[in-house]
């Protein structure tokens, strides 16, 4: 997917990319110039169809995360919303008092508040976060505005960028993040930059994503698979892994893992029916290489019953 950066194998070259991503746009200052007269007041609709207006309602004197997606999406947008969700559990009950959570549909079109209501209930989005659609041109300034649409192509399929807007409306402070990156890393940063002085988040890291290990393979799935499947602890936004390598066979997972999307445009039967069963969110093609591939199977197969 052009203008995504690849998220990165080990949990420390996660943190160090991630470090180099911050962009402070700048600190406050009186009368901010990120106030009401630059944003704009437009109309959105949040997924509960309930109309907000866009500075007033959303943005005015509160703290806020932003970020951008399309429900369609089938490649690695489904990973930015899996990785903020388990953000937001890391944030606990901060969400939806001290800080709040957006996300903006750039295909307003197909994506009608009963779409984004469906979509967040798939990735159990908890509460504090608003799905939110509206007028193409109004999400079009919203974005630039933003700072969200840098890359030029906003509005075109995938050409969003997978970043994340953290925003201080008070104090006129505002900064991009990577909404890839470690939910830890993510966590703390948004902690830090809000100034919360407690180091005590919701959950602890380890019951969010399960406890890295020095192991490759465990450091991959950690990063690319642990915010949408367990292995032994049940279903999540996808299947639980548990003997999942003695349930398929290993030629279908090199393929599945390498690119799940063409199976299914292949109409490749298994694909098929977990798409059905999975309430049609589609396992991403994350583009892993085939050595991310055969340590995850690996790895894997050490996990098996
Ligand atoms: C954004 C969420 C998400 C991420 C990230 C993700 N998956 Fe999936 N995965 C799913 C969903 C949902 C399904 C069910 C199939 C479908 O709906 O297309 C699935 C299905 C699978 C299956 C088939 C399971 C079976 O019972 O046959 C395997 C294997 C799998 N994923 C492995 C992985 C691995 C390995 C990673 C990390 C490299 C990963 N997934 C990352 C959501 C995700």
């Amino acid at each position: 997917m052009r203008g995504k950066r690849r998220a990165s194998i080990t949990a420390a070259a996660t943190l160090l990319v991630g470090a180099s991503a911050l962009l402070s746009i700048g600190p406050a200052v009186a009368g901010s110039p990120w106030g009401a007269g630059y944003f704009p007041n437009v109309p959105l609709i949040t997924q509960d169809g309930t109309v907000v207006h866009f500075y007033d309602d959303l943005l005015k004197g509160k703290k806020v995360a932003i970020n951008l997606i399309y429900t369609s999406c089938k490649r690695e947008c489904p990973l930015e919303t899996a990785r903020l969700v388990q953000v937001q559990r890391l944030l606990g009950d901060r969400v939806g008092k001290d800080l709040f959570f957006y996300s903006i549909s750039i295909d307003p079109e197909r994506d009608t508040p009963a779409v984004l209501k469906a979509y967040a209930e798939k990735f159990h989005v908890g509460p504090g976060w608003l799905f939110l659609t509206g007028r193409t041109d109004d999400i079009t300034l919203i974005a630039k505005k933003l700072g969200l649409s840098r890359r030029s192509d906003a509005l075109t399929r995938d050409g969003h960028g997978a970043s994340l807007m953290i925003g201080d409306e008070a104090g006129g402070q505002w900064m991009m993040n990577s909404s890839v990156d470690d939910p830890r890393f993510l966590a703390t940063t948004i902690s830090n930059f809000m100034g919360w002085d407690d180091r005590q988040p919701g959950r602890s890291y380890t019951e969010v994503a399960g406890l890295p290990t020095p192991d490759t393979g465990a450091l991959v799935f950690q990063s690319r698979c642990g915010a949408c499947h367990t292995i032994g602890k049940g279903d999540a936004v996808g299947p639980d892994l548990a003997g999942v390598t003695t349930r398929r066979e290993r030629s279908w997972l090199v393929r599945y893992l390498r690119a799940p999307d063409q199976m299914l445009a292949e109409n490749d039967p298994i694909a098929t029916a977990l798409l059905a069963r999975y309430r049609d969110v589609p396992m991403p093609n994350l583009r892993l290489s085939d050595g991310e591939i055969a340590v995850l199977l690996t790895f894997l197969e050490g996990q098996a019953p």
